[in-house]
Parts: C-alpha cells; sequence; structure tokens
C-alpha cells in the first residue's frame, strides 16, 4: 500500500482500493474480498448498486484482518420517497455486519429529487456517527457547484472515470476539484487494456514498461504503467481483479519508480487521440 493521502477533513485515505463492482457485481465475492485484504489491500470500495454488500461483508470477516486496519467506503443510490440517506446507509451497514463506513459516496447526481438535500442527509449520516467522511461519485462541475450552494461541507472526493482516453475531458471537473480540495478517486483506470481493443496507447504502454523492466531489472505490465500514471496525475485509484496473481501485480506499484515527464506525455498524447467513456455517458453532455 502507498502512504493515505490527507482528506480535506482530516482524515486518510488509504490506497490502492479493491472495488466490488464491475465484474463483481451481483456476485458472492467474498472469496475475492478476502484474498485482496490477504494479499495487502487495506481499503474496499462496495456500493449499494453492487447488490453483493453481504458477501462483502462476508469477505471481511474472512479475512481476519482487524476493522480497524481496514477503510470501507460504500455509495449510496437515490432514497425512495420517505427515506433518508441515514435510514439507506443503516441498512447497508447491517448487511455487512459493520457499525460504521469510513467513507460514504453519493453514487451518481442523477435521480435525486434534490441533490442538495441529499448532500444535506449525507451530512447527517457523518453527524450520526454512520460513516466518518462524505464524498460524491461521477460529479460534474454543475452538480459540484450544486452542493457547495446548498450544503456546509465540501465533499472529501469525488470518484470518477479517469485514464487515458477520458482525462482530456476530465480536466475541467479536475481544476475545480483541486480548487476546492476535492480528492479526484480514479475508477477504471485499467479501461485501456480491457474495453478498447488495440488502441493508439498499447505500443506507449510496452515502450515504457520494456525500459522500465531494464532499468528496473524486474517485470513491468501495461496495467502497471497506467497505474503509474495515474499515481504521476495525483490520482489515487480503485481497481479490482479475479486473478490472484494480479492483486500482487497492482500491489507492486507501490516499489516502482515514477514515470518520467517524458512518459507522461506521451501517454497523454496518445490518450488525448481517442475518447471513450465507459460509465455515465451524461458527463459528456453539454
Ligand atoms: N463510482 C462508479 O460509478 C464506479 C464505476 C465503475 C467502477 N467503480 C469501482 O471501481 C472498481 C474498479 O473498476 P474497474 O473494474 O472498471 O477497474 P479497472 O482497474 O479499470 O479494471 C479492472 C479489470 O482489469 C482487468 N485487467 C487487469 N489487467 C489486465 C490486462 N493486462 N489485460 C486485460 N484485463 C486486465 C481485470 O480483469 P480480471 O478480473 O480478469 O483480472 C479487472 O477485472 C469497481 O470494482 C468499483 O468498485 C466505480
Amino acid at each position: 500500500m502507498t502512504s493515505p493521502i490527507a482528506l480535506v477533513d482530516g482524515t486518510g485515505f488509504p490506497w490502492p482500493v479493491y472495488g466490488s463492482g464491475t465484474s463483481l457485481r451481483d456476485t458472492d465475492c467474498s472469496t475475492q474480498i478476502a484474498a485482496a485484504l490477504r494479499a495487502g489491500f487495506r481499503h474496499i470500495d462496495c456500493a449499494e448498486m453492487y447488490r453483493n454488500a453481504a458477501a462483502v461483508g462476508a469477505g471481511i470477516a474472512q479475512s481476519g484482518v482487524p476493522r480497524g486496519e481496514l477503510y470501507v467506503t460504500t455509495k449510496l443510490l437515490p432514497v425512495p420517497a420517505g427515506a433518508t440517506a441515514a435510514d439507506s446507509l443503516r441498512g447497508a451497514l447491517r448487511t455487512m455486519q459493520l457499525g460504521h463506513v469510513d467513507l460514504c459516496l453519493v453514487h451518481e447526481p442523477v435521480g435525486h429529487r434534490d441533490l442538495a438535500e441529499t448532500w444535506r442527509q449525507m451530512e447527517a449520516c457523518r453527524t450520526l456517527g454512520l460513516t466518518k467522511s462524505i464524498g460524491v461519485s461521477n460529479f460534474r462541475v454543475r452538480d459540484l457547484e450544486e452542493i457547495r450552494q446548498g450544503g456546509a461541507s465540501v465533499p472529501v472526493v469525488n470518484q470518477i472515470e479517469v485514464h487515458p482516453y477520458v482525462y482530456e475531458a476530465s480536466l475541467p471537473v479536475l481544476q475545480y476539484m483541486r480548487e476546492h480540495h476535492i480528492l479526484p478517486v480514479a475508477f477504471s483506470g485499467l479501461a485501456p487494456l480491457w474495453r478498447v481493443q488495440g488502441g493508439p496507447l498499447n505500443p506507449i504502454l510496452d515502450a515504457i514498461a520494456s525500459r522500465m523492466r531494464d532499468t528496473t531489472g524486474g517485470a513491468v505490465t501495461r496495467a502497471q504503467v497506467l497505474q503509474l500514471w495515474l499515481r504521476k496525475k495525483g490520482i489515487p485509484y480503485t481497481t479490482t481483479t479475479s486473478t490472484p496473481d494480479r492483486l500482487y501485480e497492482y500491489l507492486a506499484v507501490a516499489q516502482l519508480p515514477d514515470l518520467d515527464d517524458d512518459d507522461e506525455q506521451q501517454i497523454d498524447a496518445a490518450g488525448r487521440t481517442a475518447h471513450h467513456r465507459f460509465f455515465c455517458k451524461y458527463i459528456d453532455e453539454p
């Protein structure tokens, strides 16, 4: 694990994060969660939307890692009429058999009757001790502005899709977040490897991995180069895998040297030649 990043509310954000979404959605992922924790991950990302909270809780229990050494993030869906975010979070905690989460996010800005009211309910979750920190996910500048104008506190993070094929389009929201001390947390950072066939990045990633292999004397993979690119940008990431060896491949990034500026610029330039967004396509709408 890399050193935790200080959040604006004074807490620390451990990373890399192991996610229970995408390929693990709707599955009994307890074995994968336990394996990730035993390998060394200390931060699990889950969500109401993934419908696997009981398995996440079971995996945490099976791992034997004490709760005090763990950081758990969950994400809430819009609440039904008459209910509150605290009702949803209490339900999630019961299912996971946890007393609190460390970070609770509004999963998406869409589908809420009143986003500023949703944010006030998130603040209530923190006051009630159900979560230590609160943040958002998939928020655009306009959504962040809406809650800034209606709420008392800023979200500590905005979890968003970031990889080289979407980086250019993300610059305005990243700039806004920098100005307001909101940490970006990437998901789908490895999308160029498995959601895009071929693609202009591949030869660049191979060339950088090959050069790094020569300088470090060990294996360096395309996935590690993409994760180093996020680190170079100052963006911690949520990833996942069902392949046990990949857990160690991801964790080994912490021991690799930073990309140099030229590597970063080459990846940026190749990423700019194609735009691919895989989640929340409304983000690209004017
Ligand atoms: N807030 C949101 O709206 C949102 C949206 C999406 C995701 N997330 C969170 O972020 C987590 C990670 O999302 P993600 O799955 O999109 O992350 P990712 O890091 O982009 O991709 C992880 C996947 O990459 C595959 N992979 C790794 N190396 C590869 C290689 N060399 N070639 C081909 N495939 C390779 C792995 O496959 P194997 O499993 O086969 O090893 C794994 O399933 C989710 O679990 C969830 O917690 C949040």
